[in-house]
């Protein structure tokens, strides 16, 4: 925490100041009488209105399941689920490390501490519970993450978006004069890697343990996968409110957008070509996600966008 987080004795008024960056420096205490943007808050609300524990599912079914399934079927299951564990190990610690920095606003602080809870201690502790309800000894599964190039590569791909405004920031703190338009652009991109990861990274691998749903296998984990879908499309749709909103306030980003628009659509790219589901039309990813979420959830979360 920096110095400026906790010198409570200078007065600010958080309706006049900017999402990121703002000059007036970050959120020092955090009183939510009135916010700049309800928007935010009530998207951090309803995260918290989804609270869930994958405890509460019953994974009985799956044991016997994967006692009966061939090599091929587990090694599917098995590695999806690790993939999973590596990508909110990273996400789980995005929100506050990376943006809580540079958050200028406590609606906004707030909004990225839920977002971390709940890709730490909801998200990967689910993934471990399903491991550990499979497999005897969970350890030597989850040891496979660091000899599995794949995903080792993918995780390097998904965190260098957030290790260059991580190092920003870092800079920043040591007194460095980072200019603004730089510190602006890295938190546009990390914001655009987060969507990708949130928007298309998660998906593409829901859709592989979803559809072992429909083959009448592992249906205690598409259960928590489910949970874990509809918080991640609620994540994403705040990223992409982060997205549009960010640009309104820093002017200079248009600009940016433009030029950049290219490596912007290269990064998408990136992270969409993995799987075959990426490869679908946007329309049809979107209703094949759409199709194996909890519909009363999901009923909640339009009816609030
Ligand atoms: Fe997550
Ligand atoms: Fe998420």
């Amino acid at each position: 925490m920096s110095k400026q987080q906790y010198d409570f004795s200078k007065q600010t008024n958080y309706l006049k100041r900017k999402m990121f960056l703002d000059p007036e420096g970050p959120v020092t205490v955090q009183r939510f009488e009135e916010v700049k943007y309800p928007k935010l808050s009530k998207f951090e609300e309803l995260a918290r209105g989804f609270f869930w524990v994958p405890e509460e599912i019953s994974l009985t079914k799956d044991k016997i399941d994967h006692k009966e399934a061939s090599d091929a079927v587990k090694h599917i299951f098995t590695s999806n689920l690790l993939r999973q564990t590596a990508l909110d190990s990273i996400q789980g610690r995005a929100p506050s490390q990376v943006f809580g920095p540079v958050c200028s606003i406590p609606e906004l602080e707030a909004l990225t501490l839920t977002w971390g809870f709940f890709e730490t201690s909801i998200h990967s502790k689910s993934y471990s519970h399903i491991i550990r309800n499979v497999y005897g000894v969970p350890k030597d599964e989850f040891n496979k993450i660091h000899d599995t190039a794949e995903i080792a590569g993918m995780a390097a791909n998904v965190g260098r978006y957030y290790e260059d405004l991580h190092l920003l920031n870092c800079r920043k703190e040591l007194g460095e004069d980072i200019e603004v338009y730089t510190h602006k652009r890295s938190i546009w991109m990390a914001l655009h890697a987060s969507y990708a990861l949130e928007a298309l990274r998660f998906m593409v691998s829901f859709a592989t343990s979803l559809a072992m749903v429909e083959n009448k296998i592992y249906i205690g984990n598409g259960n928590i996968i489910s949970l874990i879908l509809q918080d991640e499309i609620l994540h994403s749709e705040w990223t992409a409110w982060l997205i549009n909103n960010v640009v309104k306030e820093m002017t200079t980003l248009l600009n940016f957008r433009r030029v950049q628009r290219r490596s912007i659509c290269t990064l998408y790219g990136s992270y969409t070509r993995r799987k075959s589901l990426g490869r679908l039309p946007f329309q049809e990813r979107c209703c094949y996600w759409f199709k194996f979420t909890n519909s009363k959830r999901l009923r909640r979360l339009y009816s609030f966008c």
